[in-house]
């Protein structure tokens, strides 16, 4: 299939894009600034020429206003890149995308209070989850697929940094990292979520699904479960709570999520954290 992927040169395309190529896809790599094809997607004409003159059987978009505190301190940028450019792309797929499926990748961050959250259990404390959310119904209009998730693992793209990438790189350095007992997840490596998305792209399913590891942990717990299998020296990693830190964002405590409809829609079984964290021994070749 030819896939364009809007947001391809960021933390989770460059690791997306190969492993769709692999899969003997033909991707196309849109980016703000590089890759095949260039362009600000937040104006509609844009996305319109991109879908028209690309001619996609699928677009994946990644393209996205990650940062939490900047969503906060700017909400009309995290509206514009959360929210309008899945607008466009809803609106241009609709007119020229002649049969063209739509997958958006979301977060877990539209979660809060005890997870682990089914899709349902929307509670939004924030304007990245906000707008996040908003992008969403906006690609579920035109019956898009919807991946709500988190990921880690080492980033392939240039100046970009992963949770997991922080913390390896902290501790190697023997620097003093804080890391929260009180905030949970369940992310998945950025292998396996690229795996997952294609097969979504592929069968064409359209919904909302939460697609992350099978249980989850705490932050504190990952990262001390990362260093292990890495080999990494913990002296400088210390137990603390997301309380004792300011932020400019409130950000949910338990982004856990229920994915049983992912697993019963496309007969997948998810592997556990631990198993996710373990993988990441041949990813980073640390303390091997
Ligand atoms: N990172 C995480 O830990 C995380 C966790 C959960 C969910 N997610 C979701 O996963 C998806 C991918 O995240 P990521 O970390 O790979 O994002 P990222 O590294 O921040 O990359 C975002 C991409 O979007 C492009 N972009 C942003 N605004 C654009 C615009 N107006 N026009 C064209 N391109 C634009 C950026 O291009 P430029 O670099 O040129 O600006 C970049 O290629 C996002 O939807 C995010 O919400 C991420």
């Amino acid at each position: 299939m030819r896939v364009l992927i809007t947001g391809a040169t960021g933390l989770l395309g460059a690791t997306l894009a190969p492993a769709l190529e692999l899969r003997g896809h033909v991707v196309v790599r849109h980016g703000r600034r590089a890759g095949d094809v260039r362009g600000d997607i937040t104006v509609p004409d844009v996305v319109e020429q991109l879908v028209a003159g690309e001619r996609p059987g699928a677009v994946i978009n990644l393209a996205a206003l990650t940062n939490v505190d900047q969503c906060e301190s700017d909400p009309n940028a995290a509206f514009l890149q959360n929210t309008r450019i899945v607008e466009n792309l809803a609106n241009a797929i609709e007119t020229r995308g002649n049969g063209c499926r739509l997958l958006q990748v979301s977060t877990d961050h539209v979660y809060d209070g005890v997870g682990p959250h089914g899709e349902e259990a929307v509670h939004l404390v924030n304007y990245y989850a906000f707008s996040k959310y908003a992008g969403e119904r906006a690609a579920a209009r035109i019956s898009g697929t919807i991946v709500r998730t988190n990921f880690f693992g080492p980033s392939q793209a240039s100046g970009q940094h992963s949770f997991s990438d922080w913390i390896v790189g902290a501790l190697t350095r023997r620097e003093t990292v804080r890391v929260f007992d009180d905030v949970f997840f369940s992310p998945l490596s950025m292998a396996a979520l690229s795996g997952y998305i294609a097969h979504m792209m592929e069968s064409g399913v359209p919904g909302t699904f939460n697609v992350g590891s099978r249980d989850g942990m705490s932050k504190a717990q990952f990262c001390f479960a990362l260093a292990a299998a890495l080999g990494l020296p913990t002296d400088t990693m210390h137990h603390a709570l997301s309380t004792d830190r300011a932020h400019a964002a409130r950000r949910p405590k338990d982004m856990r999520m229920n994915c049983d409809r992912f697993q019963e829609r496309f007969g997948v079984q998810l592997p556990s954290l631990q198993q996710e964290i373990e993988s990441m021994r041949s990813h980073y070749h640390a303390g091997a």
